[in-house]
């Protein structure tokens, strides 16, 4: 993917012609201050992409920096928004939705402010998905909950009903919280906007504990979720190391991307082999898991196995492929497989072993976000609104180099963020873990 292709221009409804009512409380407070438009993030910071780019006379690509401008597109007053929540549960969520709330109500006055109910579906009426009305009252204490107070759903719903629906709404400005699909069907829903001439704003917020969004740094969910497979891990560990030869197999979630692997093994240093769908290994000897992991018993008597689930699917090849409802493929189970291949190998090698399997599933996105992620949804939420008060469309609140930017919708959907096998995380890894090649 070639990063220095990419449009960073961020589409508009309109020019910006209100003053926002953050003006007077700015002028009292000094150091309260609006961000402009040309207040940008450059996305390649390495020196020598700089002098690339300078030599070959190229504009250095970089971001619209969040935060509130001095001028809105929309009349607090007036305006009616919607949240909706799409794919699967990720810790922070709630926040999220509280945080567009918040900043809403109480930075911008807006009154009328509305949840869909179980994602896209919500738009549509024949499923009968009442609307939930959303105050500061009513999204207290929700940031206290795993899970998504709005419910989700997966799978497309047809784009112009769900243009009909924001039209007899009335909604003027539409946060969408969601994963790859729905940042695809946001785009879409924008565009569908832009042919009917409506003034409605789309603002996105990606979501996934698997941190693939193209072009960000970190999504919100994943510092959780490596947390709580840190437990799991140590766990494990506890567990090989009470038995003699005793291996611990943590499966973690992570379908094409394995950061979550990553980072737990990084955070947990215990861990001997990291398998992600990045990498590819191999079982047999002479370089194979199988041999590693033999070695590693008779050096250590005990051994850590971390594997995110979309590893090692090549091992299921010529089996049928099935789709969820969201169109992604159903992986077939890495972590049983392996604990079927690890249990037959150590057998026929004569060898005793303990094996525990841990396979915490959804218990790593449905809880509570920790304290790091409800600094960040606070973040995200608020720099969602303030773009979208602006009038800003079709785009999604990301992390780049550590700031908050304007990322255009079109220019991460359908792409995926993968570990850099050559980076500093994977080497990191494998510095930490000790592990070989695995690869015949
Ligand atoms: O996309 C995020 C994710 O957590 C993946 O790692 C995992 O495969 C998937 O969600 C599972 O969710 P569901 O069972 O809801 O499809």
């Amino acid at each position: 993917m070639n990063r220095d292709d990419i449009d960073t221009s961020i589409m508009t409804l309109g020019p910006a012609k209100i003053p926002s009512p953050i003006e007077a409380r700015a002028a009292r407070e000094e150091n309260r201050r609006f961000v402009s438009d040309k207040e940008r993030i450059l996305v390649n910071i390495f020196e020598s992409d700089l002098i690339k780019a300078t030599k070959n006379r190229k504009k250095l690509l970089s971001f619209e920096h969040v935060g509130p401008r001095s001028k809105i597109y929309f009349d607090p007053s007036k305006l009616r928004c919607a949240v909706v929540s799409c794919g699967g549960l990720c810790p922070g969520t709630n926040d999220i939705v509280r945080g567009i709330v918040l900043a809403l109500y109480h930075s911008y006055g807006v009154r009328n402010i509305y949840g869909i109910r179980y994602g896209l579906e919500g738009f549509i009426s024949s499923y009968g998905h009442e609307l939930m009305e959303l105050t500061p009252e009513s999204v207290l204490h929700i940031h206290e909950r795993g899970g998504t107070v709005l419910g989700y759903s997966r799978g497309p719903q047809d784009i112009e009903n769900i243009v009909d629906a924001l039209e007899r709404m009335n909604i003027g400005l539409l946060f969408t919280i969601g994963g790859d699909g729905t940042m695809i069907a946001s785009t879409r829903i924008a565009d569908a906007i832009s042919k009917r001439a409506l003034k409605i704003g789309v603002i996105g917020v990606p979501k996934t504990i698997d941190n693939d969004i193209y072009l960000t740094d970190r999504s919100f969910g994943f510092d959780t979720a490596v947390d709580v497979a840190v437990d799991v891990i140590r766990s494990a560990h506890n567990e090989a190391m009470s038995a003699s030869n005793g291996i611990g197999l943590v499966k973690l979630m992570g379908r094409h991307s394995g950061f979550i692997a990553a980072a737990a093994t990084l955070a947990m240093p215990e861990v001997n082999f990291c398998l992600i769908p990045e990498s590819d290994f191999d079982l047999e000897a002479p370089m194979g898991l199988l041999e590693a992991l033999k070695q590693r018993l008779i050096l250590r008597s005990h051994a850590v196995i971390v594997a995110a689930e979309g590893a090692g699917q090549k091992f299921f090849e010529g089996r049928p492929e099935e789709r969820d409802a969201s169109g992604n493929i159903r992986l077939h189970d890495i972590g049983l497989f392996l604990k079927e291949a690890i249990t037959n190998y150590f057998r026929e090698q004569h060898m005793e072993i303990t094996l525990k399997y841990i396979d915490p599933s959804y218990t790593i996105r449905s809880v509570e976000a920790n304290a790091n992620d409800h600094v960040f949804c606070g973040f995200l939420a608020r720099g969602a609104v303030h773009a979208g008060m602006a009038g800003k469309t079709k785009m999604l609140v990301g992390l780049c180099n550590n700031h908050l930017v304007h990322i255009p919708m079109e220019a991460t959907a359908g792409k995926r963020k993968q570990v850099d096998l050559s980076g500093g995380k994977w080497m990191s890894v494998l510095e930490t873990t000790g592990q070989p090649s695995l690869k015949n």
